[in-house]
């Protein structure tokens, strides 16, 4: 049993392979968590109910034994009843105040994982897979009723947390935050880590100090975001990629988020995760409830490796779902970046015959086909066939493609509006805006009302329309701007605190549907390249495109970035024209992603052809190494301005990939490669000088790699296999 409840102690016990989690329900019905680590066998620690001895100036519960809030290590903390730091739950209640205090009111253990109402979660294959603990929290005053959602995934390491909030009162309330969770640490020697970026550049690595008051990221951009991405670990100081303590979470969430740390006056950390309560108000009516999304807790004492590992296995086996998250996914070539929108039938038949050539599976129509789309200017939302460019409809061009034995995939960004569109004419009041403000533009369009049901019907039928009735077997989803003056025609004025959460519950009822009716469909993500490369994508579409930077070097801290959470079989990585890196170190560095092309195949050399035939080959090869292989991270860009290496070790240890790459030559470098992950007592040959040794003289003494011949740019990989 991973869960159990001490009711000698009055305390729960969480335990997972390697972390123990432990949280006491103190006299007054407070509930206080008294550990989170490494895994210990017993039920309590003593000294943890409070940080401090005095609390001069923060307010006492006299009929609580004047217990001190504002010091105590809060399990789900409340705004202004005592606790001064950042908060996870707000109330606005009928008085008019926003004073919330709640109290323990029973719980239940079960097997297994609930999903949330609407909303994306990871889930377990088998009821033993997972246990669950609901904790009951109720506030006397106003009526709000909390349920605290635990999952504890034994095997990975792995807890989720959310809440649910329920109005029990007779009277109208209103949430002015509710958070997905709140976890107070003893201590403050830890560093946060996050993923920065912008458009081009996502997820690069940033790792800083905690420092007394609030730091975090949060995103209010309507997404996800390229800017700041939904994860953050706490990692103790001196933890690195190989060693130490680090607490990851991410947060499964499309949409504004908040992920932030309180250092207190104690020297104490507050981690708050959860929807940013910046432009958010949530009106719960009597009887009404909201659940919060789920937020995914990884602990590792392995260093950030261990904690990336455990994310990738977690990601792999219990959030990614459909017909792909076991089958081969097809070899894909897509013509934008060859192309942009200048597409006909006659120019994309003569792609997929030389992409047939090649060994490719599928080819992917990019923007460009629909509407009156010559330029990104116009017609999003006309999701028809324009049939200047596509003569006689999809029909005669996914048939030819088809008869190349070649699938066909199609690009959609269904949850916007171009203002010179047919469907912006016809409901100028269905694109995201405010009464007597002109809408701001973003790639010249506007954001379309998916908050609203017949919004949603619309645009869900016109993409019904073409997949039902056409052999598609791929869609893009793209979304090309962040949202500005959010509000929506369909909304009262009480209602205008709810606009960002109901577009994204708009957003993820349509991928719900598309992926309920076409189940038989590749789905990939992408914002932009990576703007919305979260958790809740993950579990409509097996793989999000990664970045529009395909360029190889500039991949390498996208990659690594994106990596320090998400599984390489998410990462949508191609071999394209950009930058100046040979066409192998294209493929080496892409190769760590669910691999494709995208450049024009007509215009390889006879020697590039053959390269890429290898390649395709390599793909092929490697495919399952690659998509259930574990990662290590062996030099990362982001600390050595020289070289990038990383290793992808199979599952059994029988099989291992090293790549190295050298972003800028350095005389007389003598690099010694040691792959990590390998078994000590296996007997391994290396491809790079054939010698046959122990899985521990190879991890110990390592590679001798001489890179001083190599030029910028230049990759080396050296397979790593089991001989029995
Ligand atoms: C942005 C995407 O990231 C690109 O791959 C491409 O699909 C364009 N949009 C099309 O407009």
């Amino acid at each position: 049993m991973s869960i159990i409840f001490d009711s000698e102690r009055n305390t729960f016990k969480l335990d997972t392979a390697q972390s123990s989690y432990i949280i006491k329900i103190r006299d007054g019905g407070y509930l206080l968590n008294l550990y989170y680590g490494a895994k210990i066998p017993d039920t309590y620690v003593a000294g943890r109910e409070s940080r401090s001895p005095t609390a001069s100036f923060s307010p006492v519960d006299a009929e609580a034994g004047n217990f001190c809030p504002d010091t105590a290590p809060l399990e789900y903390s409340t705004n202004g009843a005592g606790d001064l730091r950042v908060s996870a739950l707000s109330v606005r209640n009928k008085d008019g105040n926003s004073v919330t205090d709640i109290r323990y009111d029973g719980h239940k253990i079960y097997k297994g994982k609930l999903p949330i109402n609407g909303m994306p979660s990871t889930y377990a294959n088998t009821e033993d897979e997972a246990e669950t603990l609901e904790i009951y929290a109720k506030d006397c005053v106003t009526g709000a009723r909390v349920t605290l959602y635990y999952t504890v995934f034994e095997k990975y390491s792995v807890m989720t947390r959310r809440a649910m909030i329920e109005n029990t009162s007779d009277e109208p309330m209103k949430l002015e935050r509710a958070m997905s969770l709140s976890l107070d640490l003893p201590e403050m020697d830890y560093d946060m880590i996050t993923l920065w970026g912008a458009h081009n550049m996502e997820r690069n690595i940033e790792r800083r100090p905690l420092s007394h008051g609030i730091q975090g990221v949060e995103s209010k951009r309507g997404s996800s975001s390229h800017a700041q991405n939904p994860f953050m670990a706490l990692a103790k100081r001196g933890a690195d990629e190989e060693h130490g303590e680090v607490f990851g979470f991410n947060l499964v969430y499309s949409g504004n988020h908040s992920l932030l740390a309180e250092c207190d006056y104690n020297s104490a950390t507050r981690v708050i995760i959860g929807i940013n309560p910046t432009d958010f108000i949530w009106n719960l009516g009597a009887g009404e409830r909201f659940d919060t999304p789920e937020c995914v807790m990884v602990y590792s004492d392995g260093g950030l490796g261990e904690m990336s590992r455990t994310f990738h296995r977690f990601y792999n086996n219990n959030l990614v779902r459909g017909k792909y998250k076991y089958e081969k996914r097809p070899l894909l070539i897509n013509h934008w970046e060859a192309t942009t929108f200048d597409i006909t039938t006659e120019k994309l038949v003569e792609f997929a015959k030389a992409a047939k050539e090649l060994g490719f599976e599928m080819l992917v129509m990019d923007d460009g086909w629909f509407g009156k789309r010559y330029n990104s200017k116009s017609s999003l939302g006309d999701w028809y066939v324009n049939e200047d460019k596509l003569p006689g409809g999809l029909e005669p061009l996914i048939s030819q493609v088809n008869a190349f034995g070649l699938k066909f995939g199609i690009w959609y960004e269904p949850e916007m509006i171009s203002p010179d569109s047919d469907l912006y004419r016809a409901h100028p009041d269905w694109c995201v805006h405010v009464p007597g403000r002109v809408p701001k533009l973003g790639r010249t369009q506007l954001v379309l009302d998916v908050s609203r049901k017949e919004v949603r019907d619309h645009v869900f039928g016109m993409m019904r329309e073409v997949l039902k009735n056409h052999n598609i077997s791929y869609v893009k989803w793209d979304f090309n701007r962040n949202l500005s003056d959010a509000g929506s025609a369909a909304l009262t004025k009480e209602q205008g605190g709810e606009f960002f959460h109901r577009f994204v519950l708009g957003t993820y009822d349509l991928m719900d549907r598309l992926t309920t009716e076409f189940p038989d469909i590749l789905l990939e993500n992408c914002s932009g390249g990576g703007g919305r490369f979260d958790p809740a994508m993950l579990a409509y579409s097996p793989q999000i495109w990664t970045s529009d930077n395909s360029e190889a070097i500039h991949r390498l801290k996208i990659q690594f970035g994106t990596s320090l959470c998400y599984p390489a079989s998410a990462m949508g990585a191609h071999v394209s024209r950009k930058g100046s890196a040979p066409l192998k170190t294209r493929a080496d560095v892409a190769m760590w992603g669910s691999f494709g092309y995208e450049l024009d195949p007509r215009t390889f050399s006879a020697e590039e052809r053959e390269t890429v035939k290898a390649q395709v080959a390599d793909y092929h090869k490697y495919y399952e190494l690659m998509h259930t292989g574990d990662l290590y991270r062996l030099v990362s860009p982001f600390e050595n301005p020289y070289l990038a290496a990383w290793e992808i070790v199979s599952e059994d240890k029988g099989e291992a990939l090293v790549t190295v790459v050298t972003v800028k030559q350095e005389q007389h470098r003598n690099l010694v490669l040691r792959p990590r992950g390998l078994d000590e007592n296996k007997t391994y040959k290396n491809s790079f000088n054939g010698q046959i040794c122990s899985g521990r003289t190879l991890m110990k003494a390592g590679i001798a790699v001489h890179t001083a011949n190599s030029a910028d740019g230049e990759s080396l990989t050296v397979c790593i296999n089991e001989v029995k």
